[in-house]
């Protein structure tokens, strides 16, 4: 560190720190990207997929330096096998542009391609030197050990991504638009000005992809002590792991703290990156990053960037593999690490310690990320050591106890089994007790106000299915309860179903096992009778197969019980789930 700088605060006759002078973006100057933008409109264009979109920010905002583009072969390689690109540059981590095989085929190296966002702006020309098929499995065992799909970056890798990589350098047009939490989003240039302008020579980066807690502030604290530096509290809004919470309610969760902090000493910035979840490398790459925003030092906890358990329901990493990975190349990034055990509150001092600083007949607590989301679903106490007030409630603005949350009840069985009629009747039902808005997506007239066009195919039964599978996930997302009473035949599509709505609140099968000869005895409406005279094609349970549920959350005889005594059933079941308060 230059004393003279520091002693004199910034001054423009003495050099710059390091940390704060400007570094090299791969963006052209207005004027250059004005033209640039017109001739871009005749090439051929790539839509980015979200993940990509992250990268490209990153790459031309600087934040990816010493990278100049999208990885080509060469570079590539080096990366998955050595942390390293072709030049010897430290870099853990493949920054790849994958495309699908019908528009590689469209694309040969030496063509420029124009790199769009979601609604067609263009923000930067790809110029491609390479195009190359990708060997999956040699990346995911290169870059994160595994072929495990457990793992998201391995799941990404061979699931999303797609087959073909196009590598080159990009020219920089105009960064992707970001709508939201506009003040708190920094590039490293903005960064290395601000610390530039309060004279912060030493920062401490802080990364993180969950809501603050006390436990964290503590380690933030502590950090910043130690180091004997401002304190940068960067979290990552970009993509994280699948099923975090939300950032918009994180960003909310962080601002609620910020007060917390001595305002002379804290920043806050958002980060828009892309996570991989892959441990070491990541923490390695984590590091780099935070370096090109003009951090000077990066705090890693423990089991940094870490993906979960594998199949087996072992840890992929050591708990502070990554602490050890940041230490190695840590002079050679030019961040001094800061490393943490995991630090937990020791009751008889009111306190929280590092894990390592614990004496053994101390009284530890915790609360894990499981008991803290077990708590928020039932509407538990979460104590005030655990977490501030101002997050807990946020929290439970997002993620309200499950009473109070949206959710699905999908019945299937056969035509004429008594869907409809027991659906309608727990809606009256649900409809008595209140709090909720019910909408019945019953088969019938699904069939005629959203798929009026459609028939009885195998093809046409899955869109009806996952149409009505849309509606109720948007339902279910906006607090509201769905009733679905299709016969929905197959197994798979209702299982995809399932996964949309899980991701919103609970999803609740009830099958209606009516046999087929009941069905058939009732014919309540003369459809069976024209099915065994053939009159009518493909029909469920006579011309069609129908799948059975093997594991529905209730399933329904409705030759014994009648349809009243059927509904109150689905209500006990709603009750039992927690979903609706009391049945009378
Ligand atoms: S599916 O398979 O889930 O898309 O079917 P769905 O939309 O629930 O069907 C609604 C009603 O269409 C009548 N119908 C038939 N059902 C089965 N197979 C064939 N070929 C057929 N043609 C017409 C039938 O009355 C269904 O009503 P429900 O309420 O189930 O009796």
């Amino acid at each position: 560190m230059n004393k003279t700088t520091e002693n004199a605060g910034y001054s423009r006759a003495v050099p710059l720190a390091s940390n704060t002078q400007p570094i090299a973006e791969l963006y052209v100057s207005p004027d250059s990207a004005a033209k640039l933008k017109v001739q871009a409109g005749e090439l051929p264009s790539w839509d980015l997929t979200p993940r990509q979109i992250c990268d490209l920010e990153l790459l031309m905002n600087g934040g990816f330096t010493p990278l100049k583009g999208f990885l080509g072969r060469e570079d590539h390689e080096s990366v998955v096998d050595n942390w390293r690109l072709a030049d010897g540059s430290l870099w853990p981590m493949p920054i790849t542009l994958d495309v699908p095989e019908a528009f590689a085929d469209t694309i040969e190296p030496g063509q420029d391609i124009a790199l769009r966002d979601q609604e067609g702006v263009i923000l930067a020309i790809l110029s491609v030197t390479d195009k190359w098929v990708a060997d999956k499995e040699h990346e995911a065992r290169g870059v994160f050990g595994t072929t495990d799909i457990k793992h998201p970056g391995v799941n990404y890798l061979m699931n999303v991504a797609g087959p073909v990589y196009l590598g080159g350098p990009v020219t920089g047009i105009q960064p992707p638009t970001h709508y939201d939490f506009k003040q708190r989003r920094d590039t490293p240039n903005e960064l290395r000005a601000y610390f530039r302008k309060l004279g912060w020579h030493r920062v401490v980066a802080f990364q993180t992809r969950n809501p603050l807690h006390r436990a964290h502030q503590e380690l933030t604290f502590r950090a910043s002590r130690e180091a004997q530096a401002n304190l940068l509290i960067h979290p990552v809004v970009g993509m994280t792991k699948p099923g975090d919470i939300d950032h918009f309610t994180r960003v909310r969760c962080y601002e609620a703290v910020l007060d917390k902090y001595p305002a002379a000493t804290t920043h806050l910035s958002l980060l828009n990156l892309a996570m991989r979840m892959g441990g070491p490398r990541e923490a390695v790459w984590h590091a780099l990053i935070r370096r090109n925003h003009g951090c000077t030092h990066f705090i890693v906890g423990r089991d940094h960037a870490g993906p979960g358990n594998d199949s087996q329901g072992n840890p992929f990493y050591g708990p502070y593999d990554s602490q050890e990975a940041v230490q190695k190349y840590a002079a050679e990034i030019g961040v001094e690490l800061v490393p943490f055990k995991m630090m937990v509150y020791v009751q008889e001092k009111a306190q929280y310690f590092p894990q390592d600083e614990v004496q053994e007949d101390w009284n530890v607590l915790n609360i894990s990320g499981t008991e803290l989301r077990r708590r928020l679903a039932e509407g538990l106490e979460i104590p005030d050591w655990f977490s501030f007030p101002e997050v807990v409630a946020e929290l439970r603005r997002t993620r309200p106890q499950r009473s109070k949350q949206g959710f699905t009840v999908f019945f299937t069985g056969l035509s004429g089994s008594g869907k409809s009629t027991i659906a309608n009747a727990l809606m009256v039902k649900l409809m008595e007790q209140g709090g909720r808005p019910v909408t019945l997506l019953d088969g019938d007239i699904v069939r005629k106000h959203l798929s009026s066009e459609l028939g009885f195919s195998k093809e046409h039964r899955d869109i009806n299915i996952r149409r009505i599978g849309y509606v109720a996930s948007e339902i279910t997302k906006n607090g509201g309860i769905a009733l679905c009473a299709p016969i929905a035949p197959y197994a798979a599509t209702r299982a995809a179903v399932r996964e949309m709505i899980e991701e919103h609140g609970a999803f609740v099968e009830v099958h209606i096992a009516t046999s087929l000869e009941e069905c058939e005895r009732r014919d309540r409406k003369g459809l069976y009778k024209l099915a065994r005279e053939g009159k009518i094609k493909e029909f469920t349970g006579i011309s069609d197969p129908y799948e059975a549920p093997e594991q529905p959350e209730l399933r329904l005889d409705t030759e014994l019980v009648d349809p009243d005594h059927c509904a109150h059933q689905v209500l006990l079941k709603l009750e039992s789930l927690g979903l609706i308060g009391r049945a009378g």
